[in-house]
């Protein structure tokens, strides 16, 4: 019967409020905005920190979050921090840490933004953001490697870049977040000082090209760098800088 009046309740947002336009946002932890995408697509969940309206895909997800209408979902007030990221470590400092590197795009409109992890130092999208929080990463053996412990603590406590299977953005992007454990799509490596991503079935024209999009969220871009730019996303390239201190 639940079932049932999900559905009614359902069919009733389509027809009433405007729907999600196909490829942007419709749900994630911390996720306050609108949930509702069109009638040709359905809200996919890429990781757990966003979920997107892709055209031609069933909606609701097969796993899907609770559901605003449950009494006990909306007691939980908007912006209310929730249990998915564990905190990992306490950070490595504003210090660089032997070993490891600062990254960091260089161009408009994220100039001197830097790779971190949202919330800072545990699981959680990656995003480009302030030098005061820069993140300290390595790549070793195809991994990209964050450091979330503080100076000197040994054994080091590590955060793995993760890709996303499941393409984003014009279907044409893949979101990156931070786990635990390693990540087991496709391998990440320096290409002079460019940070690039590989993978042996996708042929991509640029191995350097990244998105930062709404929220600051990073994506690799699998087609080319600069062409058919989705909107709420900037092209970016992101390099690694070994100064000692990250500077703005
Ligand atoms: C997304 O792109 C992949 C790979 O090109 C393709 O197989 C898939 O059908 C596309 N999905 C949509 C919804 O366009
Ligand atoms: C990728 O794009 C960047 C930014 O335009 C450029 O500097 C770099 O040379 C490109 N790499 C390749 C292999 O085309």
């Amino acid at each position: 019967m639940q079932l049932l009046s999900l559905v009614g309740l359902a069919l009733l947002a389509t027809t009433a409020s405007a729907a999600i336009p196909d490829w942007q946002q419709c749900g994630g932890t911390s996720w306050t905005g609108e949930t509702q995408c069109s009638s040709t697509a359905g809200c996919v969940k890429v990781n757990d920190y966003y979920s997107q309206c892709q055209p031609g895909a069933a909606s609701p997800d097969p796993q899907p979050e609770p559901q605003p209408q449950d009494p006990e979902a909306s007691a939980v007030l908007p912006g209310t921090p929730t249990s998915t990221g564990t905190p990992a470590g306490t950070g490595p400092g504003t210090e660089l840490q032997s070993g490891y590197y600062w990254v960091r795009a260089v161009a408009a409109p994220n100039f001197h933004k830097y790779v971190q992890s949202k919330p800072l130092y545990a699981t959680g999208p990656a995003v480009l953001g302030d030098y005061t929080t820069a993140g300290q990463f390595q790549v070793v053996s195809g991994q990209l490697v964050q450091l979330v412990s503080g100076p000197g603590v040994k054994p080091e406590k590590l955060l793995y870049g993760v890709v996303s299977e499941t393409r984003s953005i014009n279907n044409n992007s893949l979101a990156i977040s931070w786990s635990e454990t390693q990540n087991t799509y496709g391998t990440f490596a320096w290409g002079g000082d460019d940070l690039q991503w590989s993978h042996p079935s996708i042929n991509r024209p640029n191995k350097s090209a990244w998105y930062v999009c709404t929220g600051q969220l990073m994506y690799i871009n699998l087609g080319n760098y600069l062409y058919q730019t989705p909107s709420g996303c900037a092209d970016q390239t992101i390099h690694y800088y070994n100064d000692k201190k990250a500077n703005n």
